[in-house]
């Protein structure tokens, strides 16, 4: 390849990587559901997280290149015909295994783009190309543990001729499930492990174990699994930016099933000794409209777990159980990022009518038989940091008229 020569050359090589990251992104939020071990499940989902956030980088520079609305184009016919053939794989493995081929041919494709661009010029591209290389590249180290290493082979869906009049914008379609696998160790039942109010609870080491075995296969993965079945249902009706904010919380949320994880194995305990609801996945299920689900997840659910957690945090201090307070700590910082995801995204679809806003909220309070706010006192701070206005959390949270004090 020679040196990229024109803002039209290095838009279509951009473009072009973009659809690859894009087509990856919606495979891999469909096979999410369909992967039983918990830690396969895991790592495809940070996989998004990382997709997107290269995608996003791409997307900027695109932009910038004056083509307003990035159209992620293709000019080879292999590239979509790879996707297609993915379709078939029932395989967990072989499904990680493709991610890591595909992630592989791009991080080649990278290195191509890297070795020819005009250092002068396009001065900005390089910076894109060193960080989506990077982000692959950590991407890649995360497999190592899952797939062996002469998996990692190049599938060279970059190698064709690149042939102008076969542009395609067409992603892959896959088709999920309407209930996520589990691993066989883990059996649903209605009832409830948290048989204790949670400063009884802790104060055991088996009932710190329920509690965060419940954090682990209740909470986390089930949100994980929300946010992709968002982007698979709704990312190609909805701006970019929406797939970018889901893979985020995508990733975050498979991150703390991670941190959960290693917290109840330090005490003793691991996946299947308790038992699961499924209740998180099955709320969502009952919303009609991605508002209605974006208000059951991320406006009731976190919302209110936004309050629980500040309780819980001085709950975790009052018992010396620094290493959940650590834990929570942290996912207070990107619960309150998903809040205003869900803020954001509702008042988008709601065209920024607060009446039709809270409409949406009360239908969905409904459906799912919850109070707002929870059974915690509201944390106004943290409430206005994840973005819910004033006036909701007068209206909606306080239920007291709006006043000056707050
Ligand atoms: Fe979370
Ligand atoms: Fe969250």
């Amino acid at each position: 390849m020679e040196t990229l020569k024109s803002v039209e050359t290095t838009r279509n090589r951009l473009s072009e990587i973009g659809f690859v990251f894009k087509s990856l992104i919606y495979l891999e939020c469909a096979w999410i559901p369909t992967i039983a071990d918990f830690d396969v499940k895991v790592i495809v989902g940070e996989g998004v997280g990382y997709s997107a956030q290269a995608l996003e980088i791409i997307a900027v520079r695109i932009r910038e290149l004056n083509e307003l609305e990035p159209s992620f184009k293709t000019y080879r016919s292999e590239i979509p015909k790879v996707f297609e053939e993915a379709l078939n794989i029932s395989d967990p493995l072989e499904k990680a295994c493709f991610i890591c081929q595909i992630s592989t041919s791009l991080l080649q494709e990278i290195k191509v783009l890297e070795e020819n661009i005009d250092t002068l010029f396009d001065q900005p591209t390089v910076w894109v190309v060193y960080s989506v290389k990077s982000i692959l590249e950590h991407k890649l180290r995360e497999w190592t543990d899952i797939v062996e290493h002469d998996r990692f082979i190049d599938k060279k869906i970059f190698a064709g001729p690149i042939d102008h009049t076969l542009a395609t914008l067409e992603t892959v379609k896959p088709t999920t499930i309407d209930q996520p696998l589990r691993p066989d160790c883990l059996i649903q039942s209605p009832q409830n492990i948290l048989d204790k109010p949670t400063n009884e609870l802790l104060k055991s080491k088996d009932g710190i174990c329920r509690f965060i075995h419940f954090i682990y296969s209740e909470i986390e993965v089930s949100a994980a699994e929300i946010c992709a079945r968002n982007i698979s249902d709704f990312g190609p009706v909805m701006p970019l930016q929406f797939t970018f904010d889901m893979a985020r919380q995508v990733m975050d949320e498979m991150r703390h099933a991670k941190m959960a994880k290693k917290l109840l194995y330090k005490y003793g305990g691991e996946l299947g000794d308790f038992t699961y609801r499924n209740h998180v996945w099955n709320s969502y299920l009952l919303g009609d409209s991605l508002a209605e689900k974006l208000a059951i997840e991320q406006i009731i659910g976190e919302g209110n777990g936004l309050d629980t957690t500040a309780l819980s945090i001085s709950i975790f201090d009052e018992l010396g159980l620094s290493d959940l307070k650590t834990y929570y700590e942290f996912l207070q910082a990107d619960e309150t990022i998903h809040c205003a995801f869900g803020n954001r995204w509702i008042s988008y679809l709601v065209d920024y009518d607060q009446s039709k806003f809270d409409d949406v909220i009360d239908q969905a309070i409904e459906k799912i038989g919850v109070s707002l706010p929870g059974f915690a006192p509201v944390d106004i701070d943290l409430r206005l940091n994840a973005e819910f206005s004033k006036e909701f959390i007068y209206r909606k949270l306080l239920k007291k008229p709006l006043t000056e004090s707050i």
